[in-house]
């Protein structure tokens, strides 16, 4: 078939065109539809960020006001919907759950599937963005065996989600603006980031005629993994190891160096950044505020910036070119605003959704697109004949 090329992990090969996100990784740059990281984590906020990247310029102020109301119109889930979480296990990982249930919101919505039906997709969008924050709260109260809280649409989107998550029956919620501005500055640095390996799970699915809820509950499941954004989850994990260990950090950089059990120096390292991770740095800059700003006193912190420290001045990871990413402080962020560790991922696909929703509108509406079909090198037996008896 005239079939030459052979990329394992899609390093050299580009699966389509895109006018959504720009990433230099020798510059460490980054832009969502022209703007530079910096500036949306600074003065925009999460709804107006996944406009502009659903819908490619920044709303109007009539306009974000209309997409704000249209997704407080929707967040609550059918009460069927809610007796699903009783049939799962407590223990379930909240990130199995979140994508079971957006899965299960297409059996709800059976009617969303024309993709070029765009005011269709608005509602599908708009369901998925009221819904989803819903959805990870449940997860979160049904782990830690509480009631679920109805949503309050008076909230703004960030303050509900964080009132659903901990909140009670009990007493009033008190809104704390410092939790609020950070964990919104949070999920705009996760909004998008081009053809990642869930976003390209969400177009490989999408590709095929499969509706947006199908799409999105898989490239949740792509999410999941330690490579991708359960990174977060594992940096706490590895963090809380060298702790309770009492090996030391240079002991455990020494152990990461000589891959003894496949140890990785986990939220380091990135397929495109090759001199720093734009968001890292964002994010480093918030770790200390925003834990002075709660109170939080974190010896995992501490932890985490003397691993930073070494790995940086040390030959192998400069040799490698591995730098912090993303996923290396987030963790402890989410531990101070008091997340369980299991909802770090959680809040990665919270912040992830306009990015991949976006992905799928524009995959759908580019008249090259085609099924995703990736080619493969045959390697095994030629021809055989099966014994005769
Ligand atoms: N710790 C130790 N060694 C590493 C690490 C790490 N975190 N990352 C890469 N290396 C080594 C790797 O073993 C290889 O060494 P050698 O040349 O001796 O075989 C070399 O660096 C090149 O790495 P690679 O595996 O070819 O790089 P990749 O582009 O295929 O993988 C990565 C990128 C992000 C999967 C990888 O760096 C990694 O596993 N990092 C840890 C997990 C992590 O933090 N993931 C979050 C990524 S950013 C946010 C997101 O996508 O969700």
């Amino acid at each position: 078939t005239g079939l030459t090329a052979l990329d394992y992990g899609f390093v050299n090969t580009a699966s389509t065109q895109s006018k959504i996100t720009y990433i230099d990784g020798e510059q460490g740059i980054l832009r969502y539809r022209g703007y530079p990281i910096e500036q949306l984590a600074e003065q925009s906020t999460y709804l107006e960020v996944a406009w502009l990247l659903i819908y490619g310029t920044l709303p109007s102020t009539d306009q974000l006001a209309e997409f704000d109301e249209k997704i407080r119109r929707h967040t609550l889930l059918h009460e069927d919907l809610k007796r699903f979480f009783s049939a799962l296990p407590h223990t379930a990982h909240p990130m199995s759950v979140l994508s079971s249930a957006v899965s299960a919101l297409s059996t709800y919505y059976e009617d969303s599937s024309d993709p070029h039906d765009l005011d269709h997709v608005e509602l599908t969008m708009v369901r998925l963005l009221a819904k989803l924050p819903v959805i990870a709260a449940y997860a979160h109260k049904k782990s830690i065996g509480q009631a679920f809280l109805y949503p309050d649409n008076s909230l703004s989107f960030v303050d509900n989600f964080l009132r659903l998550n901990f909140g009670n029956m009990a007493e009033p919620y008190e809104i704390d603006p410092t939790l609020s501005k950070a964990l919104d500055r949070l999920l705009i640095l996760h909004e998008d980031h081009e053809q990642n390996a869930s976003t390209s799970t969400v177009r490989l699915v999408g590709s095929t005629g499969a509706n947006l809820y199908a799409s999105i509950s898989a490239g949740i499941q792509a999410l999941s993994g330690p490579l991708h954004g359960g990174a977060n989850e594992a940096v706490l994990q590895m963090l809380a190891r060298i702790r309770d260990s009492g090996e030391g950090v240079t002991k455990f950089v020494e152990r990461v160096k000589n891959k003894e059990d496949g140890v990785k120096l986990m939220g380091f390292g990135h397929r495109v950044y090759k001199n720093y991770d734009p968001r890292a740095r964002l994010v480093k800059e918030s770790a200390d505020e925003v834990l002075a700003g709660l109170g939080v006193n974190d010896p995992l912190l501490d932890l985490a910036k003397e691993l930073e420290q070494i790995a940086l001045e040390d030959d192998y990871f400069k040799e490698r070119r591995l730098y912090p990413n993303v996923d290396f402080y987030t963790g402890v962020i989410y531990k101070a605003m008091g997340f369980p560790t299991r909802m770090f991922t959680v809040l990665f696909a919270i912040g992830r959704l306009p990015g991949w929703m976006a992905h799928w509108r524009e995959m759908n509406l580019d008249p090259q697109t085609k099924i995703g079909r990736p080619q493969q090198l045959y390697i095994g037996e030629p021809t055989r004949t099966y014994p005769s008896a």
